[in-house]
């Protein structure tokens, strides 16, 4: 089969990221027997510089128009000052919304042998870290009203957080899918019902949702507790489902216990099979070009585009096997060193290491 790719390298290490994702696919390809082509588009800062702009039309035009999307990253200091619908930020929350990716997966999950890395105590991680994360994507307080007005005590800002029953029942049936597939079957559904309105109506909706799924055990829990619980006891969790911004803001939390937000993959999906995936991380434009940059998130990403948008199982699990032995061998890029005394592998050599293993 061909699958034509769009690729949005985006800024700082964004295009070194791309670039060994892209290898890692030509190589899985070759093996498999599929053919992998790419089309680049600008977005984010690049986009900016070159057009004004920091999502060109051309660019989601050029995406809703392939197979699916590889993107690196966005944004940098160069462009922190640029007025907020102008900002490298805006071209992210744009395309998520172009594309219709509502359901946002991150995978948390701590590698044996990087076990060292992780902040917490062994007694509590010795059961195992391996969460799901599916936040919400195109609604919430990311996409409500927002504005500035006169308000009691003068000049205001406001932000709105908004939730229809049916945004809620559709990311609520991507978790419970999900969880269907996984061994343990839980969902935690993670909301502030006790002060908003709009978590009320979530959990309402999830435990309609929940009937629907009688073999998934789901479990509430208030937001400011699952902050707490993914540190006290990060093992009782397998699926969870949260809103946009809880979503944004415990994603990033549980990627701490796995030891380097450079691992962690992401997809976002929608109704089509047309994805978007990329690493959790950002741009890092202090790294950009020093060839220190950790491939692995954005191999792994290519991983879950295999399995999400081309029903390619087996080509996944080759990429993630081959991620795990060369972990496993005590091969490292500087930001996953911890207390090893390996010497670190750059960019290019971790991903020669990745390739040999396919
Ligand atoms: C993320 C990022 C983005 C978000 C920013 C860059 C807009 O933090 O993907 O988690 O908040 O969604
Ligand atoms: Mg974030």
């Amino acid at each position: 089969m061909e699958y034509k790719i769009a690729l949005l390298k985006g800024d700082g290490i964004g295009p070194e990221i791309v670039e060994s994702a892209c290898e890692v696919l030509d190589k899985v390809g070759e093996k498999f027997g599929h053919k992998f082509n790419y089309e680049a588009y600008l977005m984010g800062g690049c986009a900016i510089d070159a057009t004004g702009v920091p999502l060109p039309d051309e660019t989601v035009a050029g995406c809703k128009a392939s197979d699916s999307v590889l993107l690196g990253a966005v944004g940098g200091p160069k462009w922190d000052t640029l007025p907020g619908h102008l900002r490298p930020e805006k071209a992210l929350l744009g395309i998520r919304h172009a594309l219709g990716l509502y359901t946002n997966i991150r995978p948390a999950k701590l590698y044996s042998a990087l076990s060292a890395e992780c902040p917490l105590r062994a007694d509590i991680v010795e059961k195992g870290v391996d969460i799901v994360m599916i936040r919400e994507l195109t609604g919430g307080i990311y996409f409500g009203e927002r504005g500035r007005r006169d308000g009691q005590f003068g000049p205001e800002a406001y932000d709105t957080e908004a939730y229809s029953e049916f945004e809620v029942e559709r990311i609520a049936r991507a978790a419970f899918d999900t969880a269907m597939k996984r061994d343990r079957k839980k969902v935690t559904s993670i909301d502030k019902a006790n002060v908003l309105e709009s978590s009320r109506l979530w959990r309402e909706v999830v435990h309609k949702v929940a009937k629907d799924y009688p073999e998934v055990e789901c479990v509430d829990m208030l937001v400011d507790n699952a902050a707490m619980q993914l540190i006290k006891n990060p093992s009782q969790f397998d699926v969870v489902v949260t809103s946009n911004m809880f979503g944004d803001i415990l994603s990033d939390e549980s990627s701490q216990i796995t030891g380097s937000i450079g691992l962690l993959p992401s997809a976002s999906l929608g109704d089509s099979k047309c994805g978007m995936y990329e690493p959790i991380h950002g741009s890092a434009p202090d790294i950009a070009g020093t060839g220190k940059a950790n491939p692995i998130a954005t191999i792994l990403s290519a991983a879950m585009m295999l399995r999400y948008s081309f029903d390619l199982e087996e080509e996944a699990r080759c990429i993630e096997k081959a991620v795990d032995d060369v972990l496993a061998a005590g091969w490292r890029t500087a930001d996953i060193l911890g207390t090893s005394d390996a010497t670190p592998l750059s960019c290019k050599e971790m991903t020669a290491k990745i390739l040999e293993q396919i």
